[in-house]
């Protein structure tokens, strides 16, 4: 039976030490990081997400604060919020929550936040920047939280030193996650494959994966017999499915149990890198602050 890769007492571990330096700043400058976070629109998961965000970061003491536009918003209106907030000194985190409505162009909107306030590290330049460090955790960058965070998972199981010349199967290239976790493996020494919906032989690609991220949104797509005898797993899915019972629950994109039995160690859903990934924008809201502030 794998180890379950506890994600909740790691991003616990982690706010705690966000929370301790933000008080450090806080004494030493007077500033309080601030974070504003966007979401245009009512997508229902989305709305659970920003309260997330908003209440993880009072509880390190970084003002949070959800701006809620709606719906009908315009791409002009939605810019035009954008250069206030970048030009406002208080503010030192901003978050456009994805997805945006159809209408409005997702590209123009991520290009339109200062990257030194990007706390997604969505901006092309800050996604540039990550893929041409040769150690982007080391160099001080805004990375892409889901990513930063299974990073740290992958560490505690099996350290920087273990992470050198593993294979790694990354099953899906989105922006948010496939793409930016193959430039974080790779910064990590790791040997790196991107399969995606078009993959042939998927299930083979995986069997051979010392270590597999799945990324993909869909409920227990990867079987147990897809697991490499020892590998390491990191679920990144969060897929709320019935129950026969008529409720519901939250899956990840890998079959939990049938997985456990052949992975040396795997992540749970919940419990595995969701919390990371909020810890991780704390983690950059510091970042972004510190930076901003000449320190
Ligand atoms: N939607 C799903 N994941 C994310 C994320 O990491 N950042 C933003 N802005 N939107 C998301």
């Amino acid at each position: 039976m794998a180890q379950i890769i506890d994600g909740r007492a790691r991003a616990a571990a982690l706010r705690a030490r966000v929370a301790a330096e933000v008080t450090e700043l806080r004494q030493r400058t007077g500033v309080v990081p601030r974070l504003v976070v966007l979401l245009v629109g009512e997508d229902p998961a989305s709305r659970v997400y920003v309260r997330t965000k908003a209440r993880m970061a009072a509880e390190v003491g970084i003002e949070g604060e959800v701006e809620r536009l709606p719906a009908d918003t315009s791409e002009q209106a939605l810019l035009a919020r954008l250069a206030a907030l970048n030009a406002d000194p208080s503010v030192h985190g901003i978050l456009v929550q994805l997805p945006l409505p159809a209408r409005i162009r997702g590209p123009a909107v991520l290009e339109a936040i200062d990257p030194a306030k990007d706390v997604d590290g969505f901006h092309p330049l800050n996604v540039g920047r990550m893929w041409a460090a040769s150690r982007p955790l080391d160099a001080g960058l805004l990375l892409p939280c889901t990513p930063l965070g299974c990073m740290m998972l992958l560490e505690t199981v099996l350290g920087r030193e273990g992470l050198r010349g593993k294979s790694a199967l990354v099953l899906g290239r989105s922006n948010i996650v496939g793409k930016p976790m193959a430039a974080l493996l790779l910064g990590a020494d790791v040997t790196v494959t991107v399969a995606h919906s078009r993959t042939r032989d998927l299930a083979e690609r995986c069997r051979r994966a010392e270590i597999l991220v799945a990324a993909v949104g869909r409920p227990e797509m990867v079987r147990g017999d897809w697991i490499r005898e020892g590998a390491v797993v990191i679920d990144v899915g969060i897929n709320r499915i019935e129950t026969a019972e008529g409720g519901s629950r939250l899956v990840g994109d890998v079959a939990f149990a049938e997985a456990a039995a052949r992975a040396a160690a795997i992540t749970p859903v919940p419990g595995g890198v969701g919390p990371m990934t909020v810890a991780c924008l704390l983690y950059n809201t510091l970042l972004a602050a510190r930076r901003q502030l000449g320190l």
